[in-house]
């Protein structure tokens, strides 16, 4: 799969269908509609996104306080993961920021997301903390330790 990098794009709102079809497909506890819409209605957040052909297959949602970012989200369409395409995202994301003075990255990951942590680790976050039972899961009696994450 050869994907070029003119095949990615800024979102609008005009992508919300298809962001909440892959946020379902691919989520534990997929973002709302209404928290979508908050990202686009928001100055500090940014979004960017994957296309295969004409057709979004993911994306990346991040939160820009300067010097730093945090990434919100990023999620492959369940069909395209594995093949490269969250890598190239994330690396066009973090040069993009780079160009605007961004120079330091962080996130939070759920501890048992070893594809998630798999693409930070490659492209050189760092484990720096954990924050215990952050995260809600699917049974509401269990909770998940997020690993936090950064990049200088
Ligand atoms: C996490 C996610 C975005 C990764 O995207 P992807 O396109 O499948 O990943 P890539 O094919 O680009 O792989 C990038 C790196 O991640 C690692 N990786 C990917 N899948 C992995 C897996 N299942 N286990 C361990 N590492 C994995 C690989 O080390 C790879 O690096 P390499 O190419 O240098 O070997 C994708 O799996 C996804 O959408 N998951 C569901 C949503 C999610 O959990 N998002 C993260 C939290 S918001």
């Amino acid at each position: 799969m050869n994907v070029q990098a003119n095949d990615i794009r800024s979102l609008s709102v005009s992508d919300l269908e298809r962001l909440l079809v892959i946020e379902q497909a691919a989520q534990q506890t997929p973002w709302s509609e209404d928290t979508f819409r908050q990202c686009f209605l928001s100055d500090s957040r940014k979004g960017w996104g994957i296309l295969y052909g004409q057709v979004l297959v993911g994306f990346i949602w991040v939160s820009i306080i300067e010097p730093e970012a945090e990434i919100l989200e990023i999620v492959i369409a369940p069909e395209f993961q594995g093949v490269g395409l969250g890598k190239k995202l994330l690396r066009y994301t973090l040069a993009a920021l780079e160009e605007n003075g961004i120079n330091k990255y962080f996130l939070e990951v759920r501890a048992s997301n070893e594809a998630a942590i798999g693409l930070y680790r490659s492209m050189g976050f760092e484990k720096v903390g954990v924050r215990k039972q952050y995260y809600s899961t699917i049974n509401v009696n269990i909770k998940e330790d997020a690993y936090l994450m950064i990049l200088k």
